[in-house]
């Protein structure tokens, strides 16, 4: 698309927004210290570089995003590191590496286990217009290692969007997360941190650890979730695209998703971070949760709204004239050039680190 149109459409969404309940959900995020529209980089500048690893995180980061965005898991001696499956298999080469052990959850393994597994060559093979050699040589990060990154360049400063992965795995991780969130310094000063989960327990549990810190409850359909009008998970439904299945999903009424931005308000979430469907389906498209009467309804309760993730100019177009208030992108240069805030060019910031 032109950047003109880009612009246009940019334009024209944030100005319908704003002349209606955008003004709410820029002054809730206000009071939090959170950025509106908040740009947030999912898994760092993954659509760029491999996800979660240094260059996606560095490249997020100079690009300007306001949050590097990160799934949070445990090893097995102990160490938070960010890892976004419950296993390994699909962005590192376990497989080889480990073959006893190529399934088993991230929490099977130590650090030094971790440290020696290449967590770049599956983006060259899978996206080789955007492989580059250096991607081999990538290794999972701790916890600590994105803070380093998000502290590195005094003229960008993102702040983190941490998200407990499978926390039913992981007892204890959102005190964890507390502990070293404060001794580097960064609860001090409001909306640097956000805290995200699908999980209740969690979301209680780090309420509970860190009160003051924002929190936004993330919402799906599924049975366990949202109850779906289908009364079907795609894993029972026998389809085999699970984009064109989640497509048809919504919930089972209007009850049921006023239902679940209480259980985000009573557990102590600020906002909800709900899934959307891509204008082009595909990987990473899910229920369309973002329906103006959705988000209107979570404005209503004092809720922000933070979509769940896109990376096309229409989507985020159609997104910000449902009246969402940022967005998870894997290309946050795109949604930084939409919102026409200052970015630079992808590929040559990568050159400039080194990559
Ligand atoms: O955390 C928001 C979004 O990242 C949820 O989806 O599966 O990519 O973590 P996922
Ligand atoms: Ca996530």
């Amino acid at each position: 698309m032109r950047k003109s149109l880009i612009a246009m459409l940019g334009l024209a969404a944030l100005g319908s927004a704003s002349a209606g309940w955008a003004t709410e959900g820029k002054s809730l995020a206000a009071a939090q210290g959170i950025p509106y529209p908040s740009v947030i980089a999912h898994r760092g500048a993954s659509y760029d570089a491999p996800e979660s690893t240094t260059p996606a995180y560095l490249l997020a980061r100079d690009l300007g995003a306001d949050y590097l965005e990160l799934d949070l898991q445990r090893t097995r001696d102990g160490v938070l590191v960010v890892v976004h499956d419950d296993e390994l298999s699909r962005t590192s080469d376990v497989a080889e590496r480990f073959p006893e052990r190529k399934l088993s959850p991230v929490s099977a393994f130590t650090l030094a286990e971790l440290k020696t597994l290449d967590a770049g060559s599956w983006f060259n093979e899978a996206y080789p217009e955007r492989a580059r050699p250096s991607f081999s040589k990538l290794s999972i990060l701790t916890l600590d290692e994105v803070i380093d990154i998000a502290e590195g360049n005094p003229e960008r400063q993102p702040g983190l969007y941490i998200e407990t992965k499978v926390p039913n795995q992981f007892p204890g991780i959102e005190k964890q997360l507390k502990q070293r969130l404060e001794a580097r310094g960064w609860l001090s000063r409001p909306g640097r941190v956000v805290l995200q989960t699908f999980d209740r327990n969690s979301l209680a549990l780090l309420h509970e650890a860190m009160p003051q810190v924002p929190k936004i409850l993330l919402l799906w359909v599924g049975t366990k979730a949202i109850a779906p009008a289908s009364g079907q998970d795609f894993a029972d439904s026998g389809e085999s695209d699970k984009a064109a299945f989640s497509a048809r999903q919504q919930p089972k009424d209007r009850a049921e998703f006023l239902r679940w931005l209480n259980i985000a308000k009573q557990g102590g979430a600020i906002g909800t971070g709900p899934s959307a469907k891509r204008g082009k389906l595909g990987e990473q498209s899910y229920a369309d949760l973002i329906q103006p009467w959705m988000n209107q309804a979570s404005h209503e309760r004092g809720l922000l709204v933070h979509v769940y993730t896109l990376d096309e100019p229409q989507d985020y177009a159609n997104a910000m004239q449902a009246g969402v208030d940022g967005i998870f992108t894997n290309r946050a240069a795109q949604l930084l050039r939409f919102y026409q805030r200052p970015t630079e060019n992808e590929s040559a910031l990568l050159d400039k680190s080194g990559y």
